[in-house]
């Protein structure tokens, strides 16, 4: 019988990430092992949450909104987590900063719009556009308690071409992102495409 991983994935908004997650590899065999995914997000108005749905997943919602401190938010978190029994915690577009509360006991990958180190935080799409640079792009690392701070795992370029404006960037960073984090999903969790 084929053994069934986990993938949890947490976000905060549109959810298109989760979306070509879900589309990449819920439900698909890769040798003996099927991948679940499993949702998770801070917001209750999240579009990702519909998304999802369209698949049978049911996201599981913890308000931030509701806790007094970011530590009592992130204890929750980490509880619904660790119920998942995740194989691997993936944040797409989770617009949170944790504490090491939740850093100390999850280990999670990120995905972020930029070239880190440069242009941490929450406006980095549009902060790479206006900087002047020929290249943006997006980063995959390892979740850390210093903001857009953990080891890189991946890496890809996106240019900035004459006549940009930042909604085609954006279209093109959102294209790489569909590709970059399924690739480093695959590549930790060995799952080669030949087996799916
Ligand atoms: C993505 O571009 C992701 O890289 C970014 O939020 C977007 C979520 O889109 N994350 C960050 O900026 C983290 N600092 P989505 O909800 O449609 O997947």
């Amino acid at each position: 019988m084929a053994r069934s991983i986990t993938v949890a994935v947490l976000f905060s908004g549109e959810g298109t990430n989760l979306e070509n997650l879900i589309r990449r590899f819920h439900e698909k065999r890769f040798g003996d092992r099927v991948v679940r995914i499993a949702a998770l997000t801070n917001r209750p108005e999240a579009g990702g949450i519909a998304r999802a749905e369209k698949y049978g997943i049911k996201p599981v919602i913890v308000d931030h909104r509701e806790f007094a401190t970011r530590e009592a938010f992130d204890a929750e978190l980490v509880e619904r987590l660790e119920a998942m029994q995740p194989d691997l915690v993936v944040m797409a577009g989770f617009m949170r900063i944790l504490t090491p509360l939740f850093t100390s006991r999850i280990e999670a990958i990120n995905l972020h719009p930029s070239l880190l180190p440069l242009f941490k935080g929450a406006r980095a799409i549009e902060e790479s556009f206006r900087s002047g640079m020929k290249v943006g792009g997006v980063t995959v690392h390892r979740v850390t308690a210093e903001l857009d701070g953990g080891d890189i795992l991946a890496q890809r370029c996106v240019p900035i071409e004459e006549g940009d404006t930042l909604a085609s960037f954006e279209e093109r960073i959102h294209a790489a992102e569909y590709e970059l984090l399924p690739a480093v999903i695959a590549d930790l969790l060995h799952l080669s495409p030949s087996q799916g």
